[in-house]
């Protein structure tokens, strides 16, 4: 199964089995790395990375993901192309794809990676939009799938912020039979359409999905425990605000970590805030795995890069 010339913007666009495609050949290519050994199927393949905000992990996992297939990357920050000066998205598109094998972008607005795909004539990646992101969530789900040995029939809690992760995790748990649980505030609910998906999703493949206030009653029996900043790139004029809506109550410590099963995972997709949506000892303690997240957002980009983009027979894995 290739995935070849296909978009990646929210992974609604993704079967249940696509995802598990990438998802083993994203253990096998992160073996083989273990092991010092490259394939390199995206040889003369360049993706271009635009960021029109911060990033650390996103940016340095596909530049590195490109290198190991054999291809190259082009990085360019928002304030240096000509959209800064009012060149459209779909002419940047069409000029783009003229020169590179894929483009990945992180856009402050989700409505301009989807005319970016739109225009582009090769495939479009969202590197985090305002609603989604999905390469993390890609990762987050090769890392639960390694921590727990499956991912049909886990149960999933989040807490906080109804953000652009919590949005996508619906999706991804949805497709993989986990059940998830979001406890958020009445205020910053997940977006509407993304929970209308993961509702419908999960009557196909067993899980459930449920929408609460509650943080306590989401963590109860989860096995898996996962939060995200109070105020994502763009809610920098709310902070105040969402503070005092998040503070105490959606805070994951020891205490709420210890409602969830006694083998729980923690995740956060990082950069993390010790003290607001997450403990030291928690983030830093036992149950944490968001070193083994973070480092998974390379091997699960190197499964995505080469299913988007190699030959078919490139792929026999
Ligand atoms: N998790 C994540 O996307 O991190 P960056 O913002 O550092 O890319
Ligand atoms: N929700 C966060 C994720 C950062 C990777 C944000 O959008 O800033």
């Amino acid at each position: 199964m290739s995935l070849k010339g296909r978009d990646i913007l929210s992974l609604t666009e993704l079967s249940s089995e696509e995802i598990t495609r990438i998802l083993d050949v994203a253990t096998f290519l992160k073996s083989e790395r273990k092991q010092g050994r490259f394939r390199q199927p995206l040889v003369h393949k360049t993706l271009a990375l635009i960021f029109q905000k911060p990033s650390t992990r996103t940016r340095v996992s596909f530049e590195v993901a490109m290198t190991d297939l054999g291809g190259g990357t082009v990085t360019l920050s928002g304030g240096e192309i000509q959209i800064i000066r009012g060149e459209t998205v779909e002419d940047t598109a069409r000029t783009l794809s003229r020169y590179v094998d894929a483009i990945m972008a992180r856009t402050n607005r989700h409505s301009d990676i989807v005319e970016l795909a739109e225009h582009a004539t090769v495939p479009v990646i969202n590197g985090l939009s305002d609603l989604y992101h999905p390469s993390q969530v890609l990762a987050d789900l090769q890392t639960i799938r390694e921590k727990k040995g499956r991912l049909e029939g886990l149960r999933l809690a989040w807490v906080g912020d109804g953000n652009n992760m919590c949005n996508t995790l619906l999706v991804g748990c949805s497709k993989t039979g986990i059940s998830m649980m979001a406890a958020t505030p009445a205020k910053y609910r997940p977006n509407k359409a993304a929970y209308d998906i993961a509702k419908r999703v999960s009557k196909k493949t067993g899980g459930e999905v449920k929408l609460v206030e509650d943080p306590e009653e989401a963590v109860r029996d989860a096995d898996i425990v996962v939060t995200d900043t109070f105020v994502s790139m763009g809610d920098d004029a709310s902070r105040e605000e969402r503070l005092k809506v998040f503070l105490p109550i959606y805070q994951v410590n020891s205490k709420l970590m210890s409602l969830a099963k006694p083998d729980a995972i923690f995740m956060h997709c990082l950069p993390a805030h010790r003290g607001e949506e997450v403990t030291a000892d928690v983030i830093d303690g036992a149950h944490s795995v968001v070193w083994d997240e973070a480092e998974n957002r390379l091997h699960s980009q190197k499964a995505m890069l080469s299913l988007l983009l190699a030959e078919d027979t490139a792929l026999r894995i």
